[in-house]
């Protein structure tokens, strides 16, 4: 269905890097209701200069992730080469460059979304990359650093530098970095991509947060697939949604307030595997809010849930909203 480099994957959809929630949480939640492949976010590829940081790496994908892509994110060809071949070394089954980051810090560092600027680094990097691990290799970028004409040049002239150089997938989100979030992603342009470069696999990404959305958008861009992003947060039934659209069936039922409650106190639950308490509560709050949303009571349950400050009045709060814990 989705052919990347030797990996085939049975849906052409999978979940997209998130910086901030794409973790073994959220990646495990994906993997069990459908998602054939899911990403870390964002790591920096100078991690690896640290050697011992980079043993005890916390986030290497276990059996019960699926197919893992490891996101890297640097501006040096060796440095990125390097980190590549380590990832993979941990276990990781794909590694995605990351030429779309539009923190202005990363900016600053000539990486992310800087390199649409310079499309000899973009170029020299995935080559390195290439040339080092035999695992399938995809850039994610964004469709240009601004809507200049020369940054539009500079898209394309990465595109197909990308695809000569055998790249297994373009990933492109259809905002330039100066876009940042706003507007609706252009998806034009991204099936113009794909008319330019037939032979290539391209996947799309932007605005795709219901499976009806998704499939519409893979029927009617021409692309080979797209990645699920913000759709996926507390939402982990968007991939059997779209998995059961996309196979012609029908739409199944939301979980009943069981399941969901369950599977927000699973979710909670691997966070504070690697945090301390009060750290995990509260980085579970954006997924909480993601949760809440499925509610029919969604305001006051998401006040309640953003409430909670240890791990006891969590359960409480799910006892009361979803009957469960
Ligand atoms: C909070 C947040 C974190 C993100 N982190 C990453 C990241 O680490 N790497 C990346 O390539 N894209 C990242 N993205 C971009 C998404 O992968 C995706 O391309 C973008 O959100 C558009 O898709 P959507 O509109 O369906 O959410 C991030 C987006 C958001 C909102």
């Amino acid at each position: 269905m989705l052919k990347l480099g030797d990996i085939n994957l049975d849906v052409p959809f999978y979940q997209a890097p998130l910086s901030g929630y794409t973790d073994r949480a959220m990646r495990v939640l994906a993997h069990e209701y459908g998602a054939p492949l899911t990403y870390t976010g964002i790591i920096l590829a100078k991690i690896v200069l640290h050697k011992k940081a980079f043993n005890k790496l916390f986030f290497q994908p276990r059996v019960d992730e699926g197919l893992v892509g490891a996101q890297i994110l640097g501006g040096d060809p060796e440095i990125m080469a390097e980190a590549a071949a380590a990832f993979l070394n941990v276990g990781f089954n794909l590694i995605d460059l990351n030429f779309a980051c539009p923190a202005p810090k990363v900016l600053r560092r000539h990486s992310g979304g800087y390199l649409l600027k310079d499309p000899e680094t973009a170029i020299e990097i995935l080559r390195s990359v290439r040339n080092t691990v035999s695992c399938p290799v995809t850039i994610k970028l964004r469709a240009g650093f601004d809507k200049s004409q020369e940054s539009i040049d500079k898209f394309w002239q990465i595109c197909q530098g990308a695809v000569a150089e055998g790249i297994d997938a373009l990933v492109i989100h259809g905002r330039s970095v100066k876009e940042l979030y706003r507007d609706k992603g252009d998806w034009e342009i991204l099936s113009e991509v794909k008319r330019e470069f037939p032979q290539a696999t391209i996947i799309g990404s932007g605005d795709l947060m219901d499976a009806k959305t998704i499939v519409k958008r893979l029927k009617s861009s021409g692309l080979d697939g797209v990645i699920i992003a913000r759709g996926a947060i507390g939402n982990p039934w968007i991939f059997n949604e779209t998995r059961a659209l996309w196979e012609g069936r029908s739409k199944p039922e939301k979980p009943d307030l069981t399941e969901q409650g369950e599977v927000l106190l699973r979710h909670y639950e691997m966070i504070a595997e690697s945090r301390p308490m009060l750290k995990s509560i509260r980085y579970f709050r954006k997924f909480a809010v993601g949760y809440s949303k499925h509610h029919p009571k969604r305001k006051m349950v998401q006040a309640d849930l953003i409430a909670a400050k240890k791990r006891d009045e969590l359960y409480a709060t799910v006892k009361k909203w979803y009957g469960v814990g």
